[in-house]
């Protein structure tokens, strides 16, 4: 049985499969719906209801109240349409944002390397190339715990047969601690995608401050090196932050970057550097190194951020005091895959 959902104001529909959920079935089919967390907890894919039903499914009581129910919202990460539908959403897309449809992909692992002590960098070979946005990500399948993990794509959507991964292995999370101790070359994994908002606002000329800690460094780079790749000329500044040198991976292609591209300004920072480390560089958070590089003043750019909560609340923080308008910074909220 399949049901079609009208969504307003944009007059699009949407063929949903019986059991399928209305989100689910909006991306696979190239119809944005805002959304975040995919899993009934947060509420930014609240819709109201204007006709048909659905089953409101595992939706929390805190991300829909009983008296949002009683007034006709659903959650279109949960519900399951019983009808045909004519449902209103709070649609504002983005001009830059493509809405590429998410699909299902096989994807076979062709390289396991360690980035740094608690980092790996897994490639995947897809069955066939996906199309994507620099900034996106995929939900990755794990056998082990038969539930899925949200990553950033690291690599740009040039090279679309592949999917580069920066996987930290969170302290007692159950996926990355298999994704680094038992996942072998040569395996296949379930991937879905691609997902997300992060993307860079290519119609805004305004230079582009990146602002990446730990594994957070995938999506910017795979945005950076897209820009770089199509002649983008905007000023174009990555800031990543790590503890140590030995968590500073990939600064070696990110020095030889700057030295190939005049608009390219590279700036790391360690927070703890070691002794042995024998570091010149800028000691201190990497919000206090974006402070200090633009003198704290940042109009004329737009900020993407991506890294651990904290790291972001300080960059927003910094990036505020330092004349950059909320609209103006984009960032990865979701992204914590254990
Ligand atoms: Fe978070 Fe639906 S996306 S509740």
């Amino acid at each position: 049985m399949t049901y079609q959902v009208t969504v307003e104001p944009t007059g699009d529909v949407v063929e949903v499969e019986d059991g399928q959920t209305l989100l689910d079935a909006a991306l696979r089919q190239g119809v944005w719906l805002p959304f975040a967390c995919g899993h009934g907890t947060c509420g930014t894919c609240k819709v109201q209801v204007l006709e048909g039903y659905a089953d409101a499914g595992d939706a929390s009581s805190f991300a829909l109240m009983d008296s949002e129910r009683d007034e006709g919202k659903l959650l279109a990460c949960c519900c399951l349409p019983e009808s045909d539908m004519v449902i209103e959403a709070d649609i504002d897309v983005d001009p830059d944002f493509q809405g590429l449809p998410v699909e299902d992909y096989q994807g076979k692992v062709v390289l396991i390397e360690d980035l740094s002590p608690t980092i790996k960098h897994i490639r995947l070979e897809l069955d066939r190339p996906m199309a994507f946005q620099a900034g996106q990500y995929i939900n990755l399948h794990v056998p082990s715990i038969d539930s899925t993990r949200a990553f950033s794509i690291a690599n740009p959507p040039s090279m679309s047969g592949i999917v580069d991964l920066h996987v930290r292995k969170v302290e007692g999370g159950a996926g990355t601690t298999w994704l680094h101790e038992e996942l072998q070359v040569g395996q296949s994994l379930d991937v879905s995608g691609p997902y997300g908002q992060f993307f860079v606002r290519k119609s805004d000329p305004q230079g582009a401050i990146f602002i990446a800690g730990g594994s957070g460094l995938s999506s910017p780079e795979s945005m950076i090196m897209d820009l770089l790749e199509q002649g983008d000329t905007r000023p174009i500044y990555l800031f990543q932050g790590a503890r140590n040198k030995a968590e500073l991976y990939h600064a070696d292609y990110f020095y030889q970057l700057a030295e190939k591209h005049d608009n390219f300004h590279y700036i790391p920072a360690l927070n703890a550097p070691l002794p042995e480390d024998a570091w010149e560089g800028f000691v201190g958070f990497v919000h206090e190194a974006v402070g200090q590089f633009f003198e704290q003043r940042c109009s004329g750019n737009k900020a993407y951020l991506c890294g651990p909560p904290p790291m972001i609340e300080a960059a927003i923080s910094t990036l505020m005091q330092s004349r950059l308008f909320e609209r103006d910074i984009h960032m990865e909220q979701f992204l914590t895959a254990a």
